[in-house]
């Protein structure tokens, strides 16, 4: 490629799209070496990408991961639950009914069972009532049926390791963002041998892969990692195991905490904002709890986001996915205008979405819209110095 012409002031602008069309701040490349990835960017909200690439492919599979990674994720996002025999695994839901073809298995129909989740009953095919093996023999299947179907059927369930072991072998460095999900009901139905308990077993697999560090130290660059929990106990429990940071999920504000038994207004008022960030970097809102809903319409923000900043607290709202059926229709039923609202009005530090593609080029997009004149020249004068180098 001819480069010389390229320092000319007067081809700055083409220098924003780059001398020979290729992207600024490049697509993950399958070429990198592994001693010498690509950092985690960490000067705009976090690419969270929710359950994988699982707008596009079943959720929480290897091959909704490597999807994520390919298209730009910052952080892979999970939730871990148990198998029978105490193996934890990416899995989302208790029960395998919605997204796995576990009703087609004759030879599990007796599994079936009822048992009391966050104060309902709730039957169906619980995964504690599945060995590892059984668990292997399934197929992830696609949630919603307005998504792509062609991949039903292909793909197993993961298990925590497999999951971090995709993390570690990106090609650039990539985070994982696992949730301790469902504690309550796992500790309840799930007996390990050595007595330790599902929070113990998380952490453990955690420090096993090297993940360790507090935010932004060297060793969390190295492997970021998230811990999320909508369960406060559980966060509070492995704070003394781990200095990973935390986030602590919040729901709708009809659910009470699973282990607490705590109200949304208990939750998010600023003596117990002033508690949690002890233990907590961040917390992880339903997003319409910010900004309420009304008639498909969003209303007025609540103050959520600058009391959660006002207490040092990062916030990683969920879930943002680019079908009409979620946007609200102040969005025009445009997934980049909701992107736009959020980042630059809202605030938000990170986004859980299921369109991390949508997202990561939103991003890339709009990074040189950049306000401040000075660090833009900054920002060209450092492109064009390092192409004198190179
Ligand atoms: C769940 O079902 C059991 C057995 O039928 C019943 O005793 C219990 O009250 C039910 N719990 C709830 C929360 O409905
Ligand atoms: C954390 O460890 C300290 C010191 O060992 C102990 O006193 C405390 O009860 C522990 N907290 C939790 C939540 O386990
Ligand atoms: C919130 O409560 C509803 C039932 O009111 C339940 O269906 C839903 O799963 C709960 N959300 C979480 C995250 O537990
Ligand atoms: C949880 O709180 C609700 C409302 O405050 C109450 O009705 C319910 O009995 C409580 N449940 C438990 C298990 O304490
Ligand atoms: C909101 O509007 C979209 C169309 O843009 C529609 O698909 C969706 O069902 C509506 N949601 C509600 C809750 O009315
Ligand atoms: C603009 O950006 C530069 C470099 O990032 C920074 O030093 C400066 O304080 C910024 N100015 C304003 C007004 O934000």
């Amino acid at each position: 490629m001819a480069s010389s012409h390229c320092f000319a002031p007067l081809v700055f602008l083409l220098l924003l799209v780059g001398c020979s069309g290729r992207p600024i701040d490049p697509l993950p490349s399958k070429t990198a070496d592994a001693t010498n990835r690509q950092p985690l960017q960490t000067s705009r909200p976090y690419n969270i990408a929710h359950r994988g690439s699982s707008g596009e492919i079943p959720e929480e599979t290897a091959a909704a991961y490597m999807r994520a990674i390919e298209e730009g994720a910052d952080f892979i996002e999970t939730d871990i639950l148990s198998s029978k025999d105490g193996v934890l695994i990416c899995f989302h839901d208790l029960t395998l009914d919605e997204t796995t073809d576990v009703g087609e298995h004759k030879e599990f129909a007796d599994r079936k069972r009822t048992y009391e989740v966050q104060g309902f009953n709730t039957t169906g095919f619980f995964t504690v009532d599945f060995t590892l093996k059984e668990l292997k023999s399934l197929r992830v299947k696609q949630r919603y049926p307005f998504r792509d179907q062609q991949y039903n059927g292909k793909y197993p369930i993961i298990t925590f390791e497999e999951y971090i072991s995709i993390a570690l072998d990106a090609p650039r460095v990539v985070g994982i963002y696992p949730e301790i999900k469902n504690p309550v009901l796992i500790n309840q139905h799930v007996k390990w041998a050595d007595g330790k308990r599902f929070e113990d077993k998380f952490v453990e697999t955690l420090k096993k892969y090297g993940y360790k560090g507090s935010y932004l130290s060297k060793d969390w660059l190295k492997q970021p990692a998230f811990i999320q929990s909508f369960a406060p106990t559980s966060l509070v429990y492995v704070s003394n195991l781990t200095d990973l940071p935390k986030i602590f999920l919040i729901d709708d504000v009809t659910n009470l905490t699973q282990d607490t038994n705590q109200s949304y207004w208990e939750i998010t008022s600023d003596p117990y904002l002033d508690y949690i960030k002890d233990y907590v970097v961040g917390i992880g809102p339903w997003k319409d709890t910010i900004v309420p809903v009304v008639n498909n319409y969003s209303q007025t923000p609540t103050d959520l986001v600058s009391r959660a900043h006002a207490h040092d607290l990062q916030v990683h709202p969920y879930t943002y996915r680019n079908e009409n059926s979620f946007l609200h229709l102040n969005f025009h039923q445009d997934p980049y205008a909701e992107y736009n609202y959020w980042i630059n009005e809202i605030g938000v530090d990170g986004l859980f979405t299921d369109f991390t593609g949508s997202l990561h080029n939103f991003q890339e997009w709009t990074s040189f819209n950049d306000k401040n004149a000075s660090s833009l020249l900054h920002k060209i004068a450092s492109m064009v110095s390092s192409y004198k180098k190179a």
